[in-house]
């Protein structure tokens, strides 16, 4: 009885925790979207004629891997972000590498 007791609670401490992360990650992508750049991607990204990233995570259009490549490499009037986003107190502060960060992002992002 004790040990099926001490079972659950295990089990419900994973499940609480594994949540947490998850929502510590959310909030460093938010802060990313909010702060890269001093004004953040939303200063573009916010105005629809240029991508709405949530959107097109959501949907299936915007893959993890092209989402990284054009943070590391730019594309069109996108600059290069992944040096801006690195520099950032909460990602530094979370001692976040750049997957990490990017996940962050992505996973914000999906769900915004
Ligand atoms: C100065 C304006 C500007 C800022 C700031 C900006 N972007 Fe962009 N971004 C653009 C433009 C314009 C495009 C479209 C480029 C193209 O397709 O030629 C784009 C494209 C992208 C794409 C590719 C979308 C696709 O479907 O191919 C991603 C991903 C992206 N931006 C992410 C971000 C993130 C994340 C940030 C913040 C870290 C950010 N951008 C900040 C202007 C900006």
């Amino acid at each position: 009885m004790k040990k099926s007791l001490a079972t659950v609670a295990g089990v419900i401490l994973i499940t609480l925790s594994g949540s947490v992360f998850a929502g510590e990650a959310e909030e460093v992508g938010q802060k990313i979207y909010e702060r890269a750049f001093g004004r953040g991607c939303g200063s573009c990204h916010d105005i629809a004629s240029n991508p709405q990233l949530s959107a097109l995570i959501k949907d299936g259009k915007l893959d993890r891997a092209t989402f990284e490549k054009v943070l590391k490499e730019g594309k069109g009037g996108m600059p290069k972000a992944i040096e801006t986003i690195m520099a950032l107190v909460p990602v530094t502060k979370a001692g976040y590498g750049e997957d990490q960060a990017v996940d962050a992002l992505y996973a914000y992002l999906k769900s915004k």
